[in-house]
């Protein structure tokens, strides 16, 4: 979603700007804009499409930006299409203020009402430049007093960089629910929504807090509550480094994460493991783990893959710790009255920590009193600070805005809370060393179905003109062919859905026709035969059958057109195999029908917004 980078320093801005704002692209925007300040006053520029285009526009007349100072955006459309006009910075009606935003002013039109009463002028549609005019009304000598002021009338979620023309060398950046860092470096600093645009400079950074507002100068910075009482914020080493977020020799960030899942995998479970014990070892959940254990229920919740990846984790958590377990969409558990009582658990699963509908879910949970975990990658993010106790997925930042390596972490972290709980609650010591003695080789299970890459991409050229596709699973491979339909859809612009394979006999065969591919992910498992019966129906009508099996499993062969073959491995282990060859399934349509993998149309990488 939208992304912010700031600079203030001796350099000149505008490169530090642009080549942030290309780390960032990666979360999903529609237009791109930059202002900075320069002998003569801000010079600001805005253009739709990706942020090459904003280069090319300037291009033309890039020796009228040079200055030391300025802010950058990377937008993606709520409050009026993607145009010039609606792009940040947004300015007030005398270009003396320029804010870049991210996140949504909730009550920007009676604010709006009210200072067009004033006689001020809009000329976009934008919430952002609602808060500009606002700034610019309220000002008086001093920005970070007029910034202070205008969040007290705000209702909403915000991150904000702030210029003010009649204060050279002065930032004011604030937040309040969507993430935003200050980089400390050497005599200069980089503000940004995402570390990522931080860490080709600094590795010095500290995040905002909610309400925080801060003010960044030659001299330094400080910052203060929306009052204006001192704030201290913790700084911290950041522990991304350049390589992760750069591609290497891959083509696309998709595809390396996708390759990277044996390693990540095995960065998630490196020291959580003591086979000889039959032991998980959690050190973020010692305060809370007996929350856990006795849990009479818990709720599992997130969005997208998260919501997949929950899916998984509910079978996992009633087999193997035998806890009533549910799942609902974030969006839907916030505004549906929810049962939480005493000894409900709430599990929030996010890669980025920072979903908007996770975010509102987990407080709406809190309010009632539930002990809350989280399942998170993004390390210090507002989900992660905001639970009672959780677990780090650790397999790195994920570029790729479709999700990979995430939904393998979170799978695993699922497993480990799995067996933790499952151990101090009826899990035999036998069953869980063979457990965890299973998980500690399912890496190296994961590096043989990624090896295939080659052999996948031939299968799906030959069904890659088909418009629509099914994916069909049972058990724990139910969640796993959601999640092959997600991410065909979400990249390769392929209509697909994903459902129960027994659940297709009640409605959705009727869409089957001759040569439409239907992906079985059946590896062996106990409803092995139940699967081989509904692709005999898919069959029937003429359904093109491509199956993710298991190596060593014949019986399948005579009722498959195509087979993608995994490892074998436990039923519980699976999806952490199968997915991969769905994702490189997604992943080889993608390319082959032409399309942008790691900027897909419409998505975010990061949904900060309700
Ligand atoms: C967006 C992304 C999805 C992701 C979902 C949840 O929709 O495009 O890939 O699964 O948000 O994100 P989270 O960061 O909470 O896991």
């Amino acid at each position: 979603m939208c992304g912010i980078v700031g600079y203030l320093g001796n350099r000149p801005a505008l490169p530090v700007l642009l080549e942030g704002l290309k780390r960032l692209e990666y979360r999903g925007y529609d237009s791109a804009g930059v202002a900075i300040r320069t002998a003569t006053g801000f010079q600001v520029c805005r253009e739709v499409g990706k942020v090459a285009a904003l280069e090319a526009k300037l291009g033309r007349d890039v020796a009228q930006y040079a200055g030391s100072e300025g802010i950058a955006h990377t937008r993606w459309a709520t409050h009026g299409v993607p145009a010039e006009r609606n792009a940040h910075p947004q300015c007030d009606d005398h270009s003396g203020i320029a804010v870049v935003h991210n996140g949504i002013i909730e009550n920007y039109q009676t604010l709006k009402k009210a200072l067009e009463q004033k006689g001020h002028v809009f000329t976009s549609e934008t919430d952002t430049e609602v808060l500009a005019m606002l700034i610019g009304e309220l000002y008086e000598d001093d920005l970070e007093t007029a910034v202070q002021a205008a969040l007290r009338e705000v209702t909403g979620a915000y991150a904000i960089v702030v210029m003010c023309e009649s204060e050279p060398g002065v930032l004011v950046a604030a937040r309040k629910g969507s993430p935003l860092m200050v980089g400390l470096g050497h005599e200069e600093f980089i503000i940004a929504s995402d570390p990522s645009a931080i860490v080709a400079h600094t590795q010095q950074a500290f995040a905002l807090e909610d309400f925080t507002v801060c003010r960044l100068s030659k001299e330094g910075y400080r910052t203060s509550n929306l009052h204006n009482v001192p704030v201290t914020p913790k700084v911290m080493q950041l522990e991304m480094d350049l390589e992760q977020i750069e591609l290497g020799d891959f083509p696309h960030f998709m595809l390396k994460e996708i390759f990277e899942q044996p390693e990540a995998l095995r960065n998630t479970l490196r020291g959580r493991i003591d086979t000889d014990r039959g032991e998980v070892i959690l050190g973020g959940l010692e305060l809370v783990g007996r929350d856990l254990v006795r849990a009479h229920r818990v709720v599992l919740t997130g969005q997208g893959t998260a919501w997949h990846a929950a899916l998984v984790i509910e079978y996992m958590l009633e087999e193997l710790a035998r806890i009533p377990c549910e799942v609902q969409y974030a969006s839907e558990f916030r505004y549906r009255n929810p049962i939480v009582e005493d000894e409900t658990v709430i599990v929030a699963i996010s890669q980025s920590g920072e979903t908007a509908d996770t975010l509102a879910a987990l407080e709406e949970a809190k309010m009632r009193g539930a002990t809350t975990l989280g399942i998170v990658n993004a390390v210090g993010s507002s989900i992660a600070r905001l639970t009672d106790a959780g677990v780090y997925l650790r397999v790195g930042p994920e570029i790729g805005v479709a999700s990979t390596k995430a939904f393998i972490g979170q799978v695993a972290v699922g497993a480990l809370m799995s067996i933790y709980a499952g151990r101090r609650r009826n899990l035999s010591i036998e069953a869980s060393r063979r457990l965890l003695t299973e998980l500690n080789g399912i890496p190296d299970l994961i590096a043989k179905v990624v090896a295939q890459s080659a052999s996948i991409h031939d299968l799906v050229a030959k069904y890659v003109s088909q418009e629509n596709w099914l994916f069909l699973g049972r058990g724990y491979n139910y969640p796993v062919a959601l999640e092959g339909a997600l991410k065909l859809k979400e990249i390769s612009y392929i209509h697909a859905e994903g459902m129960p394979a027994a659940e297709m006999k009640h409605g959705p065969i009727a869409l089957i026709h001759d040569g439409m591919p239907c992906v079985f992910v059946a590896p062996l498992g106990s409803q092995h035969d139940k699967v081989i019966g509904n692709i005999q129906e898919v069959r029937a009508r003429g359904g093109r059958v491509i199956v993710v099996a298991s190596e060593g499993d014949e019986e399948i062969v005579p009722h498959a057109d195509e087979i993608i073959r995994v490892p074998a491995c436990s039923e519980i282990f699976s999806p952490l195999v199968t997915t991969v060859a769905l994702q490189l399934v997604a992943y080889h349509a993608a390319v082959l029908r032409g399309h942008d993998v790691d900027k897909p149309r419409n998505l975010a990488k990061s949904v900060t917004v309700e």
